[in-house]
């Protein structure tokens, strides 16, 4: 099909010219060249006349961006989370929207446990100590952090990713309890967990023991109006006086300001954070802490991850495009395709 004639599709990053070429063979790209954020008018102008488009989790993708390209058809989302993507609106609009699942699972089981063993450990501010040229010697009592063999795991959200941090747990001797909607399936990956010398498996409990009873906790719940703040003040104030916060989901399922105050009156011990709730900015005194870990959103930032999550979103598209069903519809609601 001549370039011109074939169905434009926006792509609002710079990606990997491997998933351009691809998306390419079926479609008319347009590449935003500069690596930034677009604003929402920006976003609106460039949509114009798009039949797809390739968002990010940095895209605020609402109505009048859809209104704006009424051609529109498919947006692909190059990301798990879909919370920037107003879902009711695109359903409305027969526009199917698809997301990126499992592909990032494993990076981003892995970027949680960098942060824990990196907040247990005092990580960054023994290597900014040894930077400053402030080590002069071995000390008995230097940066004593927390044992996590024996330690209780507390995963709030066990979907792919929670189950895939319990899976890394079970290496380090750990008690596992969750929180979920339903009690997790042993899955032949899971064929470890149970069998490491705790005896049992991890354990589904109420939310109010798992804050009680564990000395970290990691979220893996998506964002919804159920989980916005579902760790608020009063949850941070039933957890352990030295407990962890680990968050690579979303920053809006913490109170941010309510975890300053927390970390700063020393009513926890320490937190991990890759995620904000007003991201890319941070709440005030957030970083004027020792005790926390502050990543910039980097969870499934490897280059296998990020190439997989991309090309899954432009396969997605290229179904759109054509008028098939997308395999990973997030809106199921919407009639065949
Ligand atoms: C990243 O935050 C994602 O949802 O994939």
């Amino acid at each position: 099909m001549p370039t011109l004639c074939k169905p434009g599709v926006l792509v609002t990053r710079p990606i990997f010219p491997e998933v351009i070429a691809r998306l390419a063979e079926h479609v008319r790209v347009c590449v935003q060249e500069e690596d930034r954020r677009l604003e929402p008018a920006a976003l609106r102008e460039r949509v114009r006349g798009m039949v797809g488009l390739l968002s990010f989790v940095t895209d605020r993708v609402d109505a009048s961006v859809m209104d704006a390209s009424p051609e529109l058809r498919v947006i692909g989302n190059c990301a798990v989370g879909y919370d920037n993507i107003d879902l009711d609106a695109a359903t409305a609009r027969g526009i199917q929207v698809s997301n990126t699942p499992g592909v990032l699972t494993e990076a981003t089981a892995d970027l949680a446990w960098a942060l824990i063993l990196a907040v247990a450990r005092k990580l960054v501010p023994a290597d900014r100590h040894v930077r400053q040229g402030r080590f002069h010697g071995w000390g008995p009592m230097d940066f004593l952090g927390t044992d996590l063999c024996g330690a209780t795991l507390g995963i709030l959200g066990m979907g792919r990713i929670g189950r895939a941090v319990a899976r890394r747990a079970v290496g380090f001797r750990m008690r596992i309890l969750y929180t979920s909607r339903s009690p997790v399936e042993p899955l032949p990956a899971d064929a470890t967990l149970g069998g490491a010398g705790f005896g049992e498996g991890p354990e589904r409990v109420p939310l109010d023991r798992l804050l009680r009873e564990s000395d970290i906790l990691t979220l893996h719940v998506p964002l919804s109006e159920s989980t916005f703040h579902l760790i608020g003040r009063q949850e941070l104030a039933a957890m352990k006086p030295a407990s962890i916060l680990i968050n690579t989901s979303r920053g809006k399922v913490v109170d941010e300001a309510a975890l300053v105050e927390a970390l700063r009156d020393a009513r926890m011990g320490g937190a991990g954070l890759d995620v904000y709730e007003d991201e890319p900015a941070l709440a005030p005194g957030l970083c004027d802490l020792d005790n926390v870990v502050v990543l910039p959103h980097i969870g499934s930032a490897t280059v296998g991850t990020r190439m997989k999550m991309a090309m899954t979103a432009a396969e997605n598209i290229i179904q759109g495009v054509q008028g098939r069903r997308v395999p990973n519809r997030v809106n199921t609601g919407l009639p065949v395709p």
